[in-house]
C-alpha cells in the first residue's frame, strides 16, 4: 500500500503551552482535528474560569484555516472544588480532569500528594461521567525511575478503581507491559493512550552511545520488551487503546543543557511516524481505529467528518528542521531512522 486515507485523527494528549510558544507550535498540530489540551502551564489551569481563558487564547492563536478544536482539561489539585469541576463539565467547557502526582513531571508541583484529599472531586466526576486523565508514575524517591509506572498501578490506580469502579480513567502515555496488561485485563472504564515516540524508542536509544536529550521524556522510555508490548497494543485493535502524542515542546536551549527538560516534540510528524510503525507491523488497516476512531468512541464524541491522506514514498524523507518559534527553536522528533511516510492532505 502506498497511500492511505483515514478519518481525520485527534490527539488525546497534547501540550500547547502559552504565549509565543503556543503561537509557534499550534500550527504543527494541523493533522489533528481536536486535541485534549494539557493544563500544566505555570500557573496551572485549575478552575473552569482559567480553562475558559486558556481556551480563548488557543482559539486566538489558530492560524487562518486551521479548524482545530481544543478539548480542555482541568489540573487537579488538593484544593480543587468539586462543584467548579461539575459546572465546567456541565457547560461543555472541559472534557476531562488531569491528575499529576506532585513532582512527577514538568510543572507538576501543584499536583496531588495524597489521593485521599481529592476523593470528593473523583466521586463527583464518577457521578457525572467526567473522565480522569492520569500521569501514572509514583514520585517516591525510593522507587527507581524505570519502575514508577508499575508502582503507580499497584499503589494508586488499582486502589482508586476499587474504590470508584464507575470512574472513567485514562492511563496516559502507557510505557510498560505492566500498564498494557493492566488495562487489557480491566473493563471498559479504563483506557490507555500511547505516544508515537514510546512506540519507536527504547532506553538504549536514549542512553547508548551518549545521552540523547531529545529522547528524554516522562515517563522515561523503557526496555525493548515494553516497547514491543506497546506496539502490539496499538496495532492489536483493542478499542481501549488510542493515540495521545504527548507532544511536549521545549525550546532547544531547555533540552540541550545541564538539566534537560522532559518532553519530545512530535506534533509535526506524529502521523507520518505512526503510519510507518503500523506498516512495519502489517497493520495499516488498523491505523484509523487507533488514531481516529477509538478515542472519540471512548470519550463519547463523534468521529471527525474530514479525512487525512498519507503517502509512502520510495526515497526516505529529509530529516525535519527545528521549528522556529517566538520562544526559540524547538527540535522536532527524529529517531534517526529512514521515514517513508508523509501527510499529503
Ligand atoms: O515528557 C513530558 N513532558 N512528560 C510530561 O508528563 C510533561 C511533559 C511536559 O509538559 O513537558
Ligand atoms: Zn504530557
Amino acid at each position: 500500500m502506498t497511500e492511505i486515507t483515514i478519518t481525520r485523527p485527534d490527539d488525546w494528549h497534547l501540550h500547547l503551552r502559552d504565549g509565543e510558544m503556543l503561537r509557534g507550535v499550534l500550527p504543527a498540530s494541523r493533522d489533528f482535528a481536536r486535541a485534549i489540551i494539557m493544563p500544566n502551564l505555570v500557573p496551572p489551569v485549575v478552575t473552569g474560569a482559567e480553562a475558559a481563558a486558556y481556551r480563548d487564547r488557543i482559539l486566538a492563536a489558530r492560524p487562518e484555516g486551521q479548524g482545530f478544536e481544543p478539548l480542555m482539561t482541568l489540573y487537579l489539585t488538593e484544593g480543587t472544588d468539586p462543584e467548579d469541576v461539575a459546572s465546567a463539565a456541565a457547560s461543555g467547557l472541559v472534557t476531562a480532569v488531569k491528575l499529576y502526582p506532585a513532582g512527577a513531571t514538568t510543572n507538576s508541583a501543584s499536583g496531588v500528594r495524597d489521593v485521599a484529599k481529592v476523593m470528593g472531586v473523583l466521586e463527583r466526576m464518577a457521578e457525572i461521567g467526567l473522565p480522569l486523565c492520569v500521569h501514572g508514575e509514583v514520585t517516591d524517591p525510593a522507587v527507581d525511575i524505570f519502575d514508577r509506572e508499575a508502582a503507580f498501578i499497584e499503589r494508586v490506580l488499582d486502589p482508586v478503581r476499587t474504590r470508584l469502579p464507575e470512574l472513567r480513567i485514562i492511563m496516559e502515555h502507557v510505557t510498560t507491559r505492566d500498564g498494557i496488561d493492566y488495562i487489557a485485563g480491566s473493563g471498559e472504564n479504563l483506557a490507555g493512550s500511547l505516544t508515537v515516540h514510546h512506540l519507536i524508542l527504547n532506553r538504549n536509544d536514549l542512553l547508548v552511545g551518549g545521552v540523547k536529550p531529545h529522547f528524554y521524556c516522562l515517563p522515561i522510555v523503557k526496555r525493548e520488551h515494553h516497547r514491543a508490548a506497546l506496539v502490539a497494543a496499538a496495532t492489536g485493535g483493542d478499542p481501549r487503546f488510542f493515540l495521545g502524542t504527548d507532544s511536549a515542546p521545549h525550546s532547544k536551549d531547555r533540552k540541550e543543557c545541564d538539566c534537560c527538560a522532559a518532553g519530545v516534540f512530535t506534533a509535526p510528524n506524529a502521523m507520518a511516524w505512526l503510519a510507518q510503525v503500523f506498516e512495519a507491523e502489517g497493520a495499516l488497516d488498523r491505523l484509523e481505529g487507533f488514531a481516529s476512531l477509538n478515542g472519540p468512541a471512548w470519550y463519547g464524541l463523534p468521529p471527525n467528518a474530514e479525512k487525512l491522506t498519507l503517502r509512502r514514498s520510495e526515497a526516505p524523507l529529509p530529516a525535519p528542521e527545528a521549528l522556529q518559534t517566538g520562544a526559540g527553536p524547538v527540535v522536532v522528533f527524529d529517531p534517526g531512522l529512514p521515514l517513508h511516510w508523509h501527510v499529503v492532505a
